[in-house]
Order: C-alpha cells, then structure tokens, then sequence
C-alpha cells in the first residue's frame, strides 16, 4: 500500500518535473547554457500541441539582424501562451553557442521565455511527406535560389506536420490572428506564402507538397512559393475579387485580405522607411510585411530618425529596439549620445 503510494507519488512528481523543466529550463538558463531545448523530443513536445509561431533561417547565420530579432520579438509579445519556434540552419552543426558580446540578437531572442531556437534539419522534416524524395535527389549547392526554395519547402512540410503559423522572418505582429486556416492575399486573387497558417494535417498543404514537386523549377522566383500557394488556391476555391476590406472564405480556409498584411504594398516598401505626418494606425492589421527582399539598398532602422520603421520598432520589439539599434551619433561615437530618449 505505502509502496504503491510511493509509486504514484514519485509518478507524479516525475511529471511534474517534465512539465516543470520545458518552463524553467529556459527562464534559469543564461547564454551559457543554451538552447534550452535540444532534442528531438523536446522539439516535437513543442510542437505538437499545434500552435506554434514558426520562423525559418536557412542560411548558416548565427546573429539574427536586427529585422530578424524584432519578427521574432514582436511574435512573442503577441503570443505570449504560444511557442514562437525558431530554426536556425547554423545551429546543426555548432558546438560552441555564440556569447552575449558577440551575438547579442541571438541571445536577446533566447532569452525571451517563449521563444525557442532550434536546429533546422530538413532531412527529418521531410520525412512522411511527398518533399522527402525530392530531397533526396536534389543537389543544394547547384541550386540557384537554393535558400529561398529550401524555405518554401520547409515551411510547408512544417505547417503540414505540427499545425500553427509560420511567418517570414520580416513579419512584425502587432495583433493575433484569430483564425485556424488561412491564407495571406498580397494582391486581389494572389497569395503570399510570407503568412499562413493551418491546424495539423490539413489537406491542402498536402496539396501543396505534391504540386511542389510535380512543378518544380527552381530557376522562376517564387515558383514553389507564392505561385505555388496561388495555384492551388486556384483549385481549392473558386476565388472572386474582395470587397471592401473583408476576408474570403470556402471551404474552411480564409483567404484573408491583402489590409492584413500587407496594408504597404511592396512596390511602395520605402514607405516604411520615410517619415509620416501621422502614424497610421494599422487597426485593419495582424501584422505588417515589410518587404525586406526589396530592400537591395540596406535601408536601415536608425534610432532618433522617427521614421516608421523605427515607430513601429519601438512599439513592437522594444528589446530589439532598445539592443539593437544604433542612432546616427552612437555609430560614430559608439555608446555616447545614447540619451535616454
Ligand atoms: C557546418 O560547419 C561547416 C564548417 O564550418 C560548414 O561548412 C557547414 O556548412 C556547416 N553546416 C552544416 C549544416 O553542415
Ligand atoms: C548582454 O549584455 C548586455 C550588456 O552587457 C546586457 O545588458 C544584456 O542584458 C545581456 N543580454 C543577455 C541576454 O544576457
Ligand atoms: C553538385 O553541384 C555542384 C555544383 O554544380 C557540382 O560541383 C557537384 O559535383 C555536384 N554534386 C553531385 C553529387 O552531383
Ligand atoms: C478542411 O476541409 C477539407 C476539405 O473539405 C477536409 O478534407 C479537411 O479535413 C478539413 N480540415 C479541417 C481541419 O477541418
Ligand atoms: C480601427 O480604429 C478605429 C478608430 O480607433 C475604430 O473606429 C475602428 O472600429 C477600428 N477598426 C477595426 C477593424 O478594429
């Protein structure tokens, strides 16, 4: 009897240590001793409650920009009852985790309390799903736009495996997005694939990965991207122009209004870098792409400037902001002029 009572109690306890180490783990946890969360396991544990924020870096960098750190940020702060999952090529293969002193976006996201960095190891990803052979066959490094179509897959396989919503790492969030299937319209009838996101399963990300590869040409941009998502969005529904600024639907995904996201149209993505008589408010907005593949002439956020970029940067990922950010004074003279406005 006492012996059964100390089973079930240590039973009990070992969960609750389970339970207990995903969340102290992390907040305990300095630089030091990251990331928190290593493993497989730990790593599908995450997931699998199917309503995590993903973003993606495919490349090999380790210090996210700061374009990157306020995405992250800004989704963190929005959600802050979901994981926001982060996989980082880069960290597949590294020992040795960057420190404070010489990467401190990555340590700034890390030691945000729901934000996780993870290892993207695509191989696995595609496992179970109609990208695995392609994978398989496919040679990286004589792929042109190898990074870009290496995201677009992994996003898909992702969403189609875990559920949640993934975001380009150029997104600010500024409220949720209260819907479980959806789509991002860039344009009347066209999809981004920049913003979706689906419950697990869902058959038209599914879709999605088969047409990938029976159409797969790597050398037209976006081809596996947002034409891809168009295309199918073709088949899936019969799609009408929108009115006003409402949302369409059928079947059970929302194809939601071009206001949501996109609200600055890319070829007017300067905007964000210039300065407004009055702020707008956004309120028709989940979240704001800024367009960073434009941005060939490195725009950059700068403290002081009171463009709105920098507006939205203080309101949005005040860490970012406060950490990142340079005024045009401090980049000549380092850490002086860092007034306290
Ligand atoms: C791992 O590190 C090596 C050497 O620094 C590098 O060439 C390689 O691209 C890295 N990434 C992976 C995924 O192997
Ligand atoms: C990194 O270092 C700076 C300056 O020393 C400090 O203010 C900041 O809190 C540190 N960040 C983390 C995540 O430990
Ligand atoms: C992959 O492509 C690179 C660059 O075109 C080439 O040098 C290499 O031989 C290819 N590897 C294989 C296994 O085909
Ligand atoms: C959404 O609709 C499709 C097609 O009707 C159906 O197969 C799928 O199971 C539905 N998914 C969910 C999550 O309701
Ligand atoms: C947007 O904000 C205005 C002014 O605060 C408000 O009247 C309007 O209802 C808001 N619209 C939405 C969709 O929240």
């Amino acid at each position: 009897m006492l012996k059964e009572l100390q089973l079930s109690l240590s039973a009990i306890l070992l969960f609750a240590c389970g339970f207990l180490y995903q969340f102290t783990l992390k907040s305990s946890c300095l630089f030091s001793c990251l990331p928190p969360f290593k493993s497989q396991q730990d790593l599908e544990a995450l997931l699998s409650h199917g309503h995590s924020i993903v973003f993606l870096e495919t490349s090999e960098r380790m210090e996210p920009p700061p374009m990157v750190s306020c995405a992250v940020e800004s989704a963190a702060r929005i959600y802050p009852k979901r994981p926001v999952v982060f996989f980082m090529k880069g960290l597949s293969n590294s020992t040795q985790l960057p420190s404070n002193s010489t990467h401190p976006a990555f340590s700034l996201l890390s030691a945000i309390d729901n934000v996780f960095l993870f290892p993207l190891d695509m191989k696995r990803l595609f496992e179970d799903t109609p990208l695995s052979s392609w994978y398989s066959q496919i040679n990286a490094s004589a792929e042109r736009n190898w990074l870009h179509v290496s995201s677009d897959a992994s996003r898909l396989a992702i969403i189609w495996k875990y559920g949640g919503i993934y975001m380009d790492t150029d997104v600010i969030s500024i409220k949720p997005i209260p819907e479980d299937n959806f789509l991002a319209a860039q344009a009347s009838q066209y999809s981004s694939n920049g913003v979706f996101g689906f419950l697990p399963r869902h058959p038209f990300l599914w879709g999605c990965m088969e047409n990938f590869i029976e159409h797969y040409d790597s050398d037209i941009w976006g081809n596996q991207g947002p034409n891809l998502i168009t295309r199918m969005l073709r088949v899936w529904c019969k799609l009408g122009d929108f009115q006003e600024v409402s949302d369409l639907r059928c079947l059970n995904l929302s194809f939601l209004h071009p206001q949501r996201f996109y609200p600055i149209s890319y070829p007017e993505w300067r905007r964000y870098y210039e300065v407004w008589d009055t702020v707008p408010s956004f309120n028709d907005s989940y979240a704001l792409h800024l367009w960073n593949y434009m941005n060939q002439e490195g725009r950059t956020v700068v403290r002081g400037s009171n463009t709105l970029v920098e507006n939205l940067y203080r309101k949005h990922c005040p860490r970012t902001y406060r950490v990142l950010i340079q005024g045009l004074e401090e980049s000549v003279t380092g850490e002086l002029g860092l007034g306290s406005q």
